[in-house]
Formats: C-alpha cells, sequence, structure tokens
C-alpha cells in the first residue's frame, strides 16, 4: 500500500493544528516529523514537545524523521501512543544494530535514512532488523529542495533487495524524502517507493486538502 506522508517541517507552524487538520482531510496516512539538532544538518526545528502537542489532536500516526547526532539520547521522547515509525540515520549511528533493537524494545517501527551519497551497502548487516529504509531524495536540512534524480536509482536497488528470495522482511516500507511532488510521483511509484514524504508539495498548495488527494489518486 502506497502512504502519503506530508512533512510538517513546511507547514505554517502558527496553524500547526489548523494545517495538520487539513492534511487529515485530504487523506493523507502519516505525519512525517522532521527533527533537525544544527549538527548532523545546518539546521533546527523542533523536538518532541511539538510533536506531543498533536498526540490527539489527529489520528494520523507519527512518521518519526531524526536528522540529529546521537539519536539514542531521545529516541524515547519520541514514543507515543501514535508514533508508527522512528527513523534514524544510518550516519549519525554509532551502533545502527543496538539503535534498531532499542527502537524495536519500545514497540515502535525502526527505520533507517541514507542521506544521497551513503551506499546501501550500510545496509547489509540491518536490513532485517529496519520496518522502513528512507532513501533521502536531498540533502537534509531543508524543504523546498529539488529531487535528486540518482536517488530514484537507489530506491529501485532497495526495492530489489527486498525481493530477494533469501530476504526475510518482504514488509520492508521503502519511503522516498526529499522533492517529491505531483511531476515526480510517477517515477518515484514506478522506481519501488511505498511511502511518499512531500512537504512544499503539499503545504504550499492553495488547497491543501485537494493537493493530498491529487497525490492519493496517483497513488492507488
Ligand atoms: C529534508 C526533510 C524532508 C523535507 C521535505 O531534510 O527530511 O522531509 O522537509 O520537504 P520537501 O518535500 O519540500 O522537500
Ligand atoms: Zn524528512
Amino acid at each position: 500500500m502506497k502512504r502519503l506522508a506530508p512533512s510538517i517541517l513546511c507547514a505554517d507552524f502558527s496553524r500547526l493544528g489548523e494545517q495538520v487538520a487539513a492534511i487529515e482531510a485530504g487523506g493523507a496516512d502519516l505525519i512525517h516529523v522532521d527533527v533537525m539538532d544544527g549538527h548532523f544538518v545546518p539546521n533546527i526545528s523542533f523536538g518532541a514537545t511539538v510533536m506531543k502537542s498533536l498526540v490527539g489532536k489527529t489520528a494520523l500516526p507519527f512518521d518519526v524523521h531524526l536528522m540529529i547526532e546521537e539519536p539514542d539520547r531521545y529516541l524515547k521522547e519520541f514514543v507515543t501512543e501514535q508514533t508508527e515509525y522512528i527513523t534514524v540515520h544510518a550516519e549519525a549511528c554509532v551502533h545502527l544494530d543496538r539503535t534498531l533493537k532499542t527502537i524495536h524494545d519500545m514497540g515502535v517501527k525502526a527505520g533507517v535514512a541514507l542521506n544521497p551519497a551513503t551506499s546501501l551497502r550500510v545496509l547489509d548487516w540491518v536490513l532485517e532488523l529496519a520496518d522502513q529504509v528512507l532513501i533521502m531524495s536531498v540533502n537534509p536540512g531543508f524543504g523546498g529542495q529539488s529531487l535528486l534524480p540518482y536517488t530514484l536509482e537507489k530506491v529501485r536497488e532497495t526495492a530489489a533487495l527486498r525481493g530477494r528470495p533469501e530476504f526475510r522482511n518482504p514488509e520492508l516500507a521503502i519511503g522516498l524524502d526529499g522533492g517529491v511532488n505531483l511531476e515526480n510521483l510517477g517515477r518515484a511509484l514506478e522506481a519501488g517507493a511505498d511511502i511518499l514524504v512531500a512537504g512544499n508539495s503539499v503545504f504550499k498548495a492553495a488547497d491543501i486538502p485537494a493537493r493530498c488527494r491529487e497525490f492519493k489518486a496517483r497513488m492507488i
């Protein structure tokens, strides 16, 4: 099942509740929560407090994307009854195997994010531990960037990995994050992406629910 995960990094924070209600009305499937620490990425966004302000205010599950150094320090802050995924960057984890197991022990699905230049080989020994592989299609830190076309090849290769007979995690979800819009959506889906993160292309639309419905209509 293909899922739409609008990134609230690109929402109007002065009206965050309304904006989340708008994506929910439009049929979005997840709220992508972009957490940035100003160290792992050259930008600071928000912490768990902002995400927790949405608990109970929306039925949408949280797809937490931690763009932070040493994420182990903060994992439990992001565990709520609505947290479906916590995704950490392979580049930010010294002990990725342990971090993914820690996320699972907290009762949450574990994701691994890879920056554009990072090889899929870093997944070799942890792919069966991951519930999501998040392929970054921009260099992380900011919304509104253009999708780097070569990253769609990484999506394709991850989908091929998942299809290997010896691979015991056929439920693995492939996320694509950065610069996704209605123009490149078809190529992203064809490459094998399951969770489509969209920031500016959703939240900068004049009619947010309609834009979400446009995405969803093409994701069937
Ligand atoms: C970038 C974030 C993305 C971004 C998406 O570091 O991880 O989720 O906010 O925004 P767009 O879709 O505008 O690139
Ligand atoms: Zn993100």
